[in-house]
């Protein structure tokens, strides 16, 4: 399959969907409906990503159908052109499904299930029943997980491929995206024909900023590409300005940011099954913890003053909060409204992708 060939899968499931497709990821208590609904509405597929409180899911469906009420490229549509995200290790599956019934959303992303393929399993085959329209799209970082969820009898619509580079959660021990596309597109194709089942769409994310890394996913056999940290550095995302300045100061993601569990223990957000952490940039938190080795008590003391100041609590020179980024911060130069990121990245993986056939 040529990469164009491969990117229209997703426009069969997404009809709205312009190629190659762009989907913002959904990133817990960062991605709202507007930001979903911006990307959805420059041809791309935007996610809401888990909120920080139960409530919050139903509270952002009723604002995205708002949003997505009246306009014309939508109007056909029997699903919410917008997906949501679960971190299935952290989420209520009753409350999850009452809602994907009431309000569905044309894509449901599930991530980090404590029990992996079983509990992936059980949520696949309820959404199923509950919203037969939905697609779901799970998120892996092995090759061993994508088999796993290939070979299953309730296969997602949709594998999405997260290598090492990705900001926020993933797996600690990780591989990037370039070994992990190529060996998830072989393995997977080579059980399509010993199997005879279809093969499935891969989405590649970790690590891609813009066109070229868009232009790169699709030749490796991805058919489309999650964002997530540049989205963060969208006028839409929900984080807060200084955190948006660090991800624009920080340069050089292979050494100012790092995989660690430190920030889930600085705010408390502990829990997450063991093989996981975070890539977050470099900041004072890290360089207490790791070069000058004060006490984790102490740490925590001066993380919680820095939450007190505001915007002055990010930044990499005196910075302590956590912020969560990919390897490829270092390409984001500028905080830019979602759809014209959507259009810019498009148009420059196009451009690419005619240099390249
Ligand atoms: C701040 C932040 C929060 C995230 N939250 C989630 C989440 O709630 N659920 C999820 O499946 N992935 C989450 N992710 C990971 C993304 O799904 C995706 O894998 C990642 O952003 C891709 O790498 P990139 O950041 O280099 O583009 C998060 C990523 C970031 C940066």
């Amino acid at each position: 399959m040529t990469p164009n060939e491969d990117a229209n899968l997703i426009q069969e499931l997404f009809p709205w969907v312009s190629t190659p497709p762009i989907i913002s990821a959904p990133m817990r208590g960062v991605s709202g409906p507007e930001l979903a609904v911006e990307v959805s509405k420059a041809g791309g597929l935007g996610f809401i990503g888990p909120g920080l409180t139960e409530s919050s899911l139903e509270l952002n469906l009723i604002q995205a159908e708002k949003l997505v009420a009246g306009i014309s490229q939508f109007q056909k549509l029997d699903v919410l052109p917008i997906g949501v995200g679960f971190i299935v290790w952290d989420s209520v599956l009753e409350v999850a499904l009452n809602v994907i019934l009431k309000y569905r959303p044309s894509a449901v992303w599930l991530f980090a299930a404590r029990e992996g393929q079983k509990d992936f399993d059980l949520w696949i085959n309820k959404l199923n029943e509950v919203s037969p329209a939905t697609k779901i799209f799970i998120q892996l970082g092995s090759v061993t997980q994508a088999i796993e969820a290939f070979k299953s009898k309730s296969r997602p619509d949709l594998i999405v491929v997260q290598g090492s580079d990705a900001g926020g959660h993933g797996l600690k021990k990780g591989c990037g995206l370039i070994p992990l596309l190529l060996e998830i597109r072989d393995k997977l194709d080579e059980l399509s024909y010993s199997l005879k089942i279809p093969k499935l769409p891969l989405i590649a994310a970790g690590g891609i900023a813009e066109g070229r890394g868009v232009a790169a996913s699709l030749i490796l056999g991805a058919s489309g590409v999650a964002m997530g940290t540049r989205f963060l550095a969208s006028n839409e995302s929900l984080v807060a300005q200084g955190y948006k300045n660090a991800l624009i100061e920080a340069e050089d993601g292979g050494q100012n940011t790092k995989r660690t569990f430190l920030f889930d223990q600085l705010r408390g957000t502990t829990g997450w099954p063991k093989d996981y952490n975070g890539r977050s940039v470099i900041n004072q938190s890290v360089r207490d913890d790791e070069l000058n080795s004060i006490p984790f008590e102490e740490n925590k003391k001066l993380y919680e003053e820095a939450l007190a100041k505001g915007d002055q609590g990010w930044g990499f020179e005196n910075g302590r909060l956590t912020t969560f980024a990919g390897a490829e911060v270092g390409l984001i130069k500028k905080i830019e409204p979602a759809a014209q990121l959507v259009f810019k990245v498009r148009e420059d993986a196009i451009k690419c992708l005619h240099i390249a056939l």
